[in-house]
């Protein structure tokens, strides 16, 4: 499905490291015409470290996108009630906001627009980066792989020597996950 005209929310949580290839798909996203609006976690409005500035990051999204990020959970609420999106995408998606979404908490701007997207039927996508997706968080990523209007960008072991219950998604197959996704399918194969 084309992704011209649609409204796409992209809701940034707090895996600094995948920072990089992840603007280049905002900016992708941007290219094709989508009408994006970001959406930042706490933790990725507040923590700067080695990979950059928290700051500088708000201020990239607005600047490729156009549109102020959604900052607070009463700015992320009227998604819900005012069918603002048509598909929304955490990207990335940390183990903490997987494990959150997974157990229905709603203590983040980013879980909030989860929440307030999935309860008008629409399709979620999730961009994982997580070092316990093979541990911890298996569980979690199971329910929400089984979950209604939940869908993933394909992920897979991204160190599976140093880092053995490390996994990542395919950044690069946002645009082709995020268009399946639209259409109400999971692009396959979603492990690589
Ligand atoms: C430099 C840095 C890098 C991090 N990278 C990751 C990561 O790749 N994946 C992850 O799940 N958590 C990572 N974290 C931990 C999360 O930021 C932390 O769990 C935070 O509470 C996430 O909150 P959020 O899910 O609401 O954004 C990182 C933290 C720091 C300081």
């Amino acid at each position: 499905m084309e992704l011209k005209g649609r409204k796409i929310g992209v809701a940034l949580t707090g895996s600094f490291c995948t920072y990089q290839k992840v603007f280049e798909q905002i900016k992708k996203l941007q290219e094709a015409q989508a009408e994006i609006v970001t959406i930042f976690s706490d933790a990725s409005q507040k923590i700067n470290s080695r990979f950059g500035e928290a700051e500088d990051f708000m201020k990239e999204a607005e600047r490729i996108t156009g549109k102020k990020p959604l900052l607070t959970i009463d700015q992320a609420e009227p998604i819900g009630p005012k069918s603002l999106l048509d598909l929304l995408i955490i990207l990335p998606c940390t183990g903490n906001t997987i494990a959150k979404l997974a157990n229905g908490i709603t203590d983040t701007p980013v879980l909030m627009a989860a929440k307030a997207h999935l309860r008008n039927d629409k399709p979620l996508l999730i961009s994982i980066s997580t070092n316990d997706a093979l541990g911890m968080n298996m569980k979690n990523i199971g329910l929400l792989l089984n979950a209604k209007n939940i869908y993933f960008v394909p992920f897979g072991q991204d160190n599976p020597e140093k880092k053995p219950n490390s996994m990542i998604a395919k950044t690069d197959l946002v645009i082709p996950a995020a268009e399946a996704a639209l259409e109400g399918r999971q692009y396959q194969p979603v492990i690589q």
